[in-house]
């Protein structure tokens, strides 16, 4: 199978923030990929922007670097790092001044679609919107990425959305979850609208429960400061979870368009049920790590021998509509856990009845859907035991790997980055949260984090390496469920 390269038109993608890790993780070396995939047109360029005093050409041998550090080596070569080199330029920028800004807009182009890219510091968000409004450098198509986090609550995001709308209309601007940029995270979509054979199952009357799982191996190494004041509630759940569960939990949209996705997905956050003190487990990794020590506690990490912010969290929550009344979703996210491994696991009902007598070996019916690693899916079917001597049943995976399935393909698949800074380009705003999404979002998890706090509740600890605190297995062993392992 050859994959199919969609051509944008061309382009003036500025970066701010052009220095800083996203850029030189991910921004960068995705665009070098598209580049590889013939997808940057000819009179494109991407504008590096940032308060570093450095030129073209030495923004060029950072991006090259970063190209080499990020880019296996595979797939990229010096030739066509250097062609790609041609398209990047650099202008000196200050986010919260004059400087630099009569330059950056002396420099854009009409006729070509023009993109900027807020990879800064949140309270950057509302100056630079301001400046690229005052000085001129915008254009009534101009689309400005935002990234998160946005806002740390409903009343910080309300005020971001308020200070951007000042400069932009929503059809303008970009908010960007890399959930929703991950190749599996769309094929949910694909699963559930371009198969027949799932929709019927899909609801309360045979779904027992939904398991979201996203497990990291990493702590929060040098981003402590950003993260003690999150937590995983706010970096993963409020976000990342939010738009997984939104994409099971959603009603076919009437077809594949923004705002027809962004409206189901509204509905489903508007229709989540506050979640209970009972119903949540945090936790907080200690010292330790696999090979029993040497790694710094998350106390240690963040510097702050009190901190009560959670490194892990368990929740289970409810949706009440009529799809999905009586099945609940438990949700849990965490560092330094076990394995690192994202996924979604829909657990089906018990057969009305068993023709078979009380089999033993009968379990239900469960679809897994693997984020990462290893993207695919893994549909767990009861067979008979192969054999003489009666009927025994047996649970089989019908298992399938996306790079295998796929050949060549599914091995390449682009990173979530890519194909979201290609959305942009295209004014595709499908994959981008909407403003009312993101405020709704906060509107759930607002009083949740107000809860643990007013409760004065701590983290429990829990081992690196480990599964997450004890507490997280009741929460759905007192319900007669178990989680599932987490392994890669
Ligand atoms: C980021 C969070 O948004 O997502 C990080 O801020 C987290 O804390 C990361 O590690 C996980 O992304 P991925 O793509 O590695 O699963």
């Amino acid at each position: 199978m050859v994959s199919r390269v969609i051509p944008v038109d061309p382009f003036d993608l500025v970066i701010f923030g052009a220095t800083g890790d996203l850029a030189r993780r991910k921004i960068l070396p995705g665009l070098y990929r598209r580049y590889m995939a013939g997808q940057i047109p000819e009179s494109s360029r991407i504008i590096g922007s940032a308060r570093s005093e450095m030129d073209t050409a030495a923004f060029r041998t950072l991006v090259i670097e970063a190209v080499e550090e990020f880019v296996p080596e595979a797939r990229r070569d010096a030739a066509s790092m250097k062609a790609f080199a041609e398209h990047l330029h650099y202008v000196r920028v200050d986010a919260t001044g004059e400087n630099g800004w009569p330059e950056l807009a002396g420099m854009m182009r009409d006729g070509v679609v023009r993109a900027f890219y807020f990879s800064v510091a949140p309270s950057l968000f509302g100056a630079l919107a301001e400046r690229l409004h005052h000085f001129g450098v915008t254009s009534p198509e101009a689309r400005i990425v935002v990234e998160k986090p946005f806002g740390r609550d409903l009343e910080t995001a309300r005020a971001l959305n308020a200070t951007l709308a000042e400069h932009f209309a929503e059809s303008q601007i970009y908010r960007i979850d890399h959930y929703l940029g991950k190749e599996t995270v769309q094929n949910l979509m694909a699963v559930r609208f371009a198969n027949i054979l799932f929709e019927p199952l899909w609801n309360a009357r045979h779904v027992d429960h939904v398991q979201i799982t996203v497990a990291e191996t990493v702590g929060v190494g040098g981003r402590g400061q950003y993260y003690d004041k999150s937590g995983a509630m706010r970096d993963m759940v409020q976000n990342h979870m939010m738009q997984l569960l939104c994409l099971i939990a959603m009603e076919p949209p009437y077809h594949f368009d923004p705002d027809a996705v962004r409206d189901e997905k509204l509905k489903v956050i508007r229709a989540l049920q506050p979640v209970d003190a009972d119903d949540i487990v945090r936790g907080q990794y200690r010292a330790g790590g696999k090979k029993g020590g040497g790694e710094p506690s998350y106390a240690e990490d963040v510097e702050d021998p009190a901190t009560r912010t959670e490194s892990y969290i368990a929740l289970k929550t409810q949706i009440a509509n009529w799809r999905w009344k009586g099945t609940p979703f438990y949700l849990r996210t965490g560092k330094k856990l076990r394995a690192r491994t994202s996924e979604i696991a829909i657990v089906f009902k018990e057969v009305p009845h068993s023709i078979f007598g009380d089999e033993e070996g009968w379990r239900e019916n469960v679809l897994v859907i693997r984020l990462q690693p290893n993207e695919g899916m893994n549909l767990k079917v009861m067979i008979k035991e192969p054999g003489p001597g009666g009927m025994r049943l047996v649970q089989v995976p019908l298992d399938m790997s996306f790079a295998e399935a796929l050949g060549e393909d599914g091995a390449d698949i682009p990173d979530a980055y890519e194909r979201l800074i290609m959305d942009v380009i295209r004014g595709n705003q499908t994959l981008f949260m909407r403003g009312d999404e993101v405020e709704a979002a906060w509107a759930w998890t607002d009083p949740i984090i107000a809860g643990w706090e007013a409760r004065g509740d701590r983290p429990k600890g829990y081992d690196p390496g480990s599964s997450g605190p004890e507490d997280a297995l009741m929460l759905l062993h007192r319900d007669g469920r178990r989680w599932r392992e987490i392994c890669e």
